[in-house]
């Protein structure tokens, strides 16, 4: 594989550290295999060991419980249900609509109905099987809405719709010179972080509790747990060293399991890890949410947008967790680069019997956008115009043309130089040619390629939950250590956050350690999310180093002479009046002068508001953009396909670490291919998702990268004063292979030239979606109004070709 990352600044962690490429703080540990994550903690003498028994209806009343059976099996310490529980029955995040165990009713096939704590792992897991039987316990079935179509045809949500409207679609659409409607369907997504679900629940004196939990969101799990014990917050401490990996899987739904670990350990008084299976962890936990859409719109000859009418019906699942705010993220990301004047945008969450869907990297984003990105192929397919004109005449402009349907101006648009530079790097026009010239001789293959962009807004859409706060400790010998409130899961935060530390300091990384995540050090934080880690935790940590240089600042003009605005921190020393003194020796005459050493540091995000009500406002901080050049070539008889090159350009901003964000930028671009091509959620009849292990759901393997795969970082600074004017950049890129797809359509429509529409291809374009799209796109057009209305129904692939493989 070639991959040009700039080494050029490639830095070590013996020299103070921005913008350079340092390793990842535990790099090392990772590939050793030395990184404790929760399962490798230590087991406390006593540790006993949970499992969940699972609902085995998609909807049913609970007639009858009878946990004998399970209570006698081997191994087996307790057995507990809803009403064991003292406190509240609730894990939901914000509507306390999700009961910890189901209490009466079950609503999803897979739905916690009692925890068995037993002595070992393997014996609670073997009891909890017990669950599908009718001895332990009876149900009466209900009727379950499955599906999206369903759950729209019953008006079944879990909240009301979302409606944004500006201008005047219809008038605009009636009048435009071409007008479009069409649907269109995309799968959900399972997280798959590889780290499953844990916790371990280690009960403390005077009613406290410790959880050690693989969780995005400590204060939430505090909380959440304070509330159903029945105890105040400040008797419970969640800490979370790092987890191996959380895509959003762990923002919320991290709960059910934390919540049940310390449910057992209160009762038994005794510490309990609950560490779910993974065929328990897909079935129980929700996904990023599949939608269908329906859209209308109205465009001019160049294929430039007058109006649009968009409805996003999303997969809420059963219960709202997070949908509300993933739906209004969808909402406000369907213009993605694009300016549009005239726009009716609903939003739906659909209540169905399913897992309650959740955050996935990009949270509703990449389902707002999509929808636009593929009625842009439509519109360019139907005027025979190369996709890429019509979404340059799209673009938002600068100056004019440059506010969003939701109200904000977008300020630091660089949409136009950025494809400029990627298309030049790129020779798309060059292959594009020679792509035209390959598919002209070429009998069975087919070549694609496509340009897309992104723009992407940073922060939370809900403005309060835009703040941090970190705890910087100086050492009597120098060395520092930092706590803040966001967590570690792969994505570099700790890195990031050190080297600011370290840069303020002036102290080589090496000085500067960061320690777990930890609710009795930093209070009331928010979720690792939205990809504002590092915006919220790094100016957080900045602060609290800044509080403690201007008092160590105070001391050094003392002693060198100057004033203490000219202190400069910088190579392990302190400088002022031309003269210096070790930092270390600097802290130990503080310490003894009694000098505080330690400081807090707090940072709330300026300018964000939002009316939920209108949904407009300046929801976000900034925006980060990023564009992507995808070719693929596809076998038209197999319906398979590669990868053959991509080029990925993106917004970091002025990047902290550009190997960290380079690494964020090919993961997320790797991770948005698999959900629209190869990950395919597939239910049963009954509600059962039997596409719940690697061996039925495919995550993309790293030879699924393709040879030529070159990621460079955009020349930017942020125009908003970030930490060192960067940009977030955990999500944004998880949009650049919308490129893949498209490309995929692209490849189709060169396989039936005479078709002057785009290619039907629906996602996950597995091979099976893409030879249907051909087929579909071949047929004449009464045979497309049979197979088109066959696919329709079909609202999950037809093909009952997975198999249950749980062990
Ligand atoms: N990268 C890794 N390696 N592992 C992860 O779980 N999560 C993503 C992204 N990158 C994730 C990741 C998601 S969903 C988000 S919101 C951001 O990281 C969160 O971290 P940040 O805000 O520090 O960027
Ligand atoms: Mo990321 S989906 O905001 O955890």
């Amino acid at each position: 594989m070639t991959s040009r990352i700039d080494t050029s600044t490639a830095g070590d962690a013996n020299h103070a550290s921005i913008g350079v490429s340092l390793p990842h703080e535990s790099a090392g540990l990772h590939v050793s295999g030395e990184a404790l994550y929760t399962d490798d903690l230590p087991e406390l003498h006593g540790t006993l060991h949970a499992a969940l028994g699972l609902a085995r209806h998609a909807h049913a009343r609970i007639v009858s419980t009878d946990l004998t059976a399970v209570r006698a099996a081997p191994g087996v310490v307790a057995v507990l249900t809803a009403s064991d529980i003292a406190g509240e029955n609730n894990c939901g995040p914000v509507l306390h609509d999700d009961p910890i165990l189901a209490d009466g009713e079950v609503q999803y096939l897979g739905q916690p109905v009692f925890v068995v704590i037993a002595q070992s792992h393997t014996l609670a897991r073997r009891a909890a099987a017990l669950a599908t039987s009718d001895d332990v316990i009876r149900y009466e079935p209900l009727e379950a809405v499955l599906s999206i179509a369903d759950a729209k045809a019953r008006q079944s949500f879990v909240l009301p719709p979302l409606h944004l409207t500006r201008g005047a679609p219809a008038a605009r659409i009636a009048a435009a010179p071409h007008r479009m409607t069409g649907t269109f369907e995309v799968g959900g997504q399972e997280q798959f972080y590889l780290e499953g679900q844990i916790a371990y629940a280690v009960p403390q004196e005077m009613d406290g509790m410790l959880i050690y939990s693989s969780t995005q969101h400590p204060s939430e799990m505090q909380a959440l747990v304070a509330h159903m014990l029945n105890v105040p917050a400040h008797n419970v401490v969640c800490e979370c060293r790092r987890m191996g990996g959380g895509f959003g899987g762990k923002e919320s739904q991290s709960a059910v399991f934390a919540c049940a670990a310390a449910l057992a350990a209160r009762t038994l008084n005794r510490p309990v890890k609950l560490r779910a299976d993974r065929d328990d962890d897909f079935t129980i936990t929700g996904k990023r949410h599949d939608a269908a859409y329906e859209y209308e719109v109205g465009f001019d000859e160049d294929g430039r947008i007058a109006g649009v009418r968009v409805e996003i019906a999303l997969r809420a699942g059963y219960s709202a967790d997070l949908s509300g705010a993933v739906a209004t993220r969808a909402v406000c990301h369907v213009d993605n680069a694009y300016y549009l004047s005239d726009v009716d945008i609903v939003a739906l969450c659909c209540k169905t019997n399913t897992q309650s869907n959740t955050a996935f990297r990009g949270f509703g984003g990449p389902q707002g956008a999509l929808v636009m990105e593929v009625m842009l192929d439509d519109i360019a397919r139907q005027l025979q115009r190369d996709p890429l004109d019509v979404r340059r005449v799209n673009y938002y402009g600068v100056g004019e043309r440059d506010v969003t349907p939701y109200g904000q101006r977008v300020e630091d648009n660089i949409l136009a130089p950025l494809t400029d530079e990627l298309l030049a790097t790129s020779q798309y026009q060059a292959r594009r040619v020679a792509i035209a010239a390959f598919n002209a001789t070429s009998p069975i293959l087919r070549r694609g390629i496509a340009l897309t962009a992104v723009k992407f807004g940073i922060s939370f859409n809900v403005p309060f939950l835009n703040q941090a706060g970190a705890l910087v400790h100086v050492y009597r010998d120098g060395s520092v250590l930092v706590n803040h409130g966001g967590t570690e899961m792969g994505q570099g935060l700790n890195t990031k956050v050190a080297q600011v530390v370290a840069h303020a300091f002036g102290l080589p990384l090496s000085r500067v350690r960061v320690t777990a995540t930890d609710t009795s050090k930093v209070a009331n934080t928010s979720a690792t999310a939205a990809s504002t880690g590092s915006d919220l935790n790094g100016k957080a940590a900045e602060a609290a180093a800044h509080i403690i240089c201007e008092r160590l600042a105070g001391l050094a003009a003392k002693q060198l002479g100057g004033t203490a605005q000219d202190v400069r921190f910088a190579d392990s020393a302190v400088h002022a009046n031309g003269a210096s003194i070790p930092f270390a020796q600097l802290v130990e005459s503080a310490y003894l002068a009694r000098v505080q050493l330690w400081s807090d540091g707090f940072y709330a995000t300026p300018k964000v508001h939002w009316d939920a009500k209108t949904l407009t406002g300046h929801p976000f901080y900034y925006f980060a953009y990023g564009a992507a050049v995808s070719e693929v070539v596809v076998d038209t008889l197999t319906g398979e396909w590669k990868l053959v090159r991509a080029d990925l350009l993106h917004d970091a901003g002025q990047s902290i670490n550009p190997a960290i964000d380079i690494g964020q930028v090919e993961g997320a671009f790797i991770q948005g291919m698999g959900w629209l091509t190869t990950e395919e959620l597939w239910w049963n009849s009954d509600g059962r998702l039997m596409t719940h292990a690697p061996s039925t759901y495919k995550i993309p393997a790293v030879s699924d990268t393709p040879a030529a795969f070159y990621t460079r970082l955009y020349r930017n600074e942020n125009a908003e004063p970030t930490v060192f004017r960067s940009k977030a950049v955990g999500e944004p890129p998880l949009l650049l292979p919308f490129s893949v797809f498209l490309a995929l359509r692209d490849a189709i429509a060169a396989a039936v030239p005479h078709a002057k529409r785009a290619p039907p291809l629906r996602a996950p374009a597995t091979p099976e979606a893409i030879l249907d799209a051909i087929d579909a796109l071949g047929a004449s057009p009464q045979e497309q109004e049979h197979q088109e209305s066959n696919a329709a129904g079909a609202v999950t692939p037809p093909s009952p070709k997975t198999a249950d493989t749980t062990a």
